[in-house]
């Protein structure tokens, strides 16, 4: 089943292989041993153990088909797998092109590498990036991108043979015109087209028009010696010799094509003194492609013809961008390069997902990503915003700035008033001695010290404590009442140089000073005296 997963199946139908109802069945259909469900990808994520889509009784299913979309361009095949001894078997698919019958798919080849000259198709399709598996059977089309500046070498063609390509893909050399015309280079090619329309072609053919005309300027070094032109286009003659114009005469020997005829077809070498090669495969063809409509919105297109050779460049508007490729070539199969491109409003990386915000204490108020649309943000309860609150959508397709952050909103520590303490110096939150918004801190004073002011403050939202931190001051406590009178005045407590009046009763006295004194030290400058009767006072 290993093989499966790398398979991306749609179930399409299982039921055929089904038995219809258990009667009608001889016995020993059911005498094989039953596989479990079997792992398989459904459009690229594996499915999990019984949610398969068909059924989830694998007991009696001896066979499951599926679609397979096989290789880099998604080539829809029918597989199926068997259940052979409760092992899943296969897949087996049909290529349509081979014979019809369900075969074991041969292992893929990877593309591990390419050129960076070198220019990769298959089936017609650019190939611009490795690590792109294909399946056995596929035939890769390479050349090098700048036709004539660099030659070829190895087979312009390997072919994914089980897991091997027939041949290693080929490399691109440099020539004459990029190496200063050193000797043991192949000599560049330049290919001038004055009049007529060509393509260069995915397996590096030049296809012309006929009726163009066409000059193969072969880069050498005219005081090394004079390279020389052949040909394989058996009728063919044509002028060859050194440029004569002065700033060209010592570097160019040209062969010119007037008026291609499809005679002309084959491929066309320069060779040095030294009996170094560079070719040009020349294919003559009176080709035309399909005239190019253009009825998508906002495209906009300059097609120069629907000759082979001839260019058709698309256009989007501002605000738009160009999604594939923006000029086309009529080519020789008769197509166009690449199919008409689309036009797609810019738009920015989505941000209305969790994970495309990634901070959790994010939050969006406002989301447009539209090309001129921009995003609002705000941060969760106890966090504030650093950056700049909203970011635009610009042409670029690119948010005009970062994200900005949460950071989480911290009251500074509490300044501990003289001779107070906090009463906890710990709080949930708590962040390098700063406190998260809520918490709350309670001061208490040492000893005589009287607290002055609130005693609980509390972190806001602001960053700030709810109040400024009290005081610890010395006090004298209140002392208390005399039975038979009271003292003046009340207080909950009395700074040093208060005094307290002891104000007795009607008919009761005290027997020693009436007035106390709070001193520096919170304590008073005597004991609360008593009032006693007047009149069983005893005067000595
Ligand atoms: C799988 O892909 C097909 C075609 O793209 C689609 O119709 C189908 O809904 C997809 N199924 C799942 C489960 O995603
Ligand atoms: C060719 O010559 C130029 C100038 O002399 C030099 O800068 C360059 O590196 C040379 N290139 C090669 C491939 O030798
Ligand atoms: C398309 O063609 C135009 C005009 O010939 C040219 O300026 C542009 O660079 C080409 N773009 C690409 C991607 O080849
Ligand atoms: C690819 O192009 C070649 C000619 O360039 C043509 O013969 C062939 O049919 C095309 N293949 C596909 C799959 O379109
Ligand atoms: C998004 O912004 C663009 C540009 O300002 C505007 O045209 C479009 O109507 C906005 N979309 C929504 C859904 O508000
Ligand atoms: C847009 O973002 C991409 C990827 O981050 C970057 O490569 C590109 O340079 C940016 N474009 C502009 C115009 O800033
Ligand atoms: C009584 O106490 C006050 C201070 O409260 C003090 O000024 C005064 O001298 C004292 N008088 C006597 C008789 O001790
Ligand atoms: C004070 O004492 C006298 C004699 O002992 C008594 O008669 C009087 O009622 C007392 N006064 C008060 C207010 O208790």
């Amino acid at each position: 089943m290993r093989l499966l997963t790398k398979i991306f199946a749609i179930f399409v139908a299982s039921e055929a292989a089904l038995p219809t109802t258990r009667a009608k069945l001889p016995r020993d259909e059911f005498s094989f041993d039953s596989c479990s469900p079997p792992q398989l990808a459904l459009n690229g994520s594996e499915t999990e153990a019984g949610e398969t889509r068909i059924r989830k009784e694998f007991n009696h299913v001896r066979e499951v088909k599926f679609s397979g979309s096989i290789g880099p361009l998604g080539e829809q095949r029918l597989c199926k797998i068997k259940c052979i001894a409760g092992q899943w078997v296969g897949p087996l698919c049909i290529d349509q092109q081979d014979n019809g019958r369900f075969q074991p798919l041969f292992r893929n080849c990877k593309l591990e590498y390419i050129n960076p000259h070198l220019l990769v198709t298959f089936r017609n399709v650019s190939i611009l990036n490795p690590g792109v598996t294909f399946p056995h059977g596929a035939k890769l089309h390479t050349r090098c991108k700048e036709l004539g500046l660099y030659k070829l070498l190895g087979t312009a063609t390997p072919q994914c043979q089980n897991g091997q390509w027939s041949s290693r893909l080929p490399s691109c050399v440099p020539t004459t015109l990029l190496t200063n015309f050193t000797e043991d280079a192949p000599p560049s090619i330049l290919i001038r087209i004055p009049s007529g329309s060509a393509s260069t072609e995915p397996g590096g053919e030049l296809a012309v028009f006929p009726g163009s005309t066409l000059h193969f300027e072969c880069m050498f070094s005219r005081r090394v010696g004079s390279p020389d032109w052949t040909w394989t286009s058996p009728l063919g003659q044509y002028l060859t010799g050194w440029a004569i114009a002065a700033e060209e005469r010592d570097w160019k020997y040209r062969l010119s094509i007037y008026y291609a005829k499809s005679q002309d077809t084959g491929t066309f070498t320069c060779a040095t003194p030294r009996g170094i090669t560079n070719s040009i495969m020349l294919v003559v063809t009176a080709i035309h492609c399909e005239p190019i409509s253009v009825t998508r919105m906002h495209l906009s297109v300059r097609v120069e013809g629907t000759r082979l050779g001839h260019k058709a460049i698309f256009q989007c508007p501002m605000g738009f961008v160009l999604s594939g490729e923006a000029n086309l070539t009529c080519q020789a199969s008769g197509k166009w390069s690449a199919p008409v491109p689309k036009c797609e409003l810019v738009k920015c990386p989505p941000l209305d997902t969790p994970e495309n915000l990634g901070e959790p204490h994010l939050q969006l108020e406002e989301h447009n990503n539209s090309y001129g649309g921009r995003s609002v943000f705000s941060c969760a309860w106890g966090y504030k915003l650093q950056g700049p609150p909203g970011i635009e959508c610009e042409l670029s397709g690119n948010w005009s700035g970062p994200l900005p952050v949460c950071i989480p909103i911290q009251c500074p520590p509490p300044v501990l008033p003289l001779n107070g303490h906090l009463i906890q110096s710990e709080a949930p939150g708590m962040d390098g001695g700063r406190y998260a918004v809520g918490s709350l801190v309670q001061f208490a004073c040492a000893g005589a010290h009287h607290l002055e002011g609130e005693a609980s403050i509390i972190c806001t939202e602001t960053g700030f404590w709810s109040h400024p931190p009290p005081f610890c001051r010395v006090k004298c406590s209140y002392i208390g009442e005399p039975e038979n009178g009271y003292v003046s005045p009340t207080k909950f407590a009395y700074d040093p140089g208060d005094e307290l009046n002891i104000v007795c009763n009607e008919g009761f006295v005290t027997n020693s000073n009436s007035s106390l004194l709070c001193m520096q030290d919170g304590k008073w400058s005597s004991e609360l005296p008593s009032c006693t009767n007047e009149t069983s006072t005893t005067y000595t």
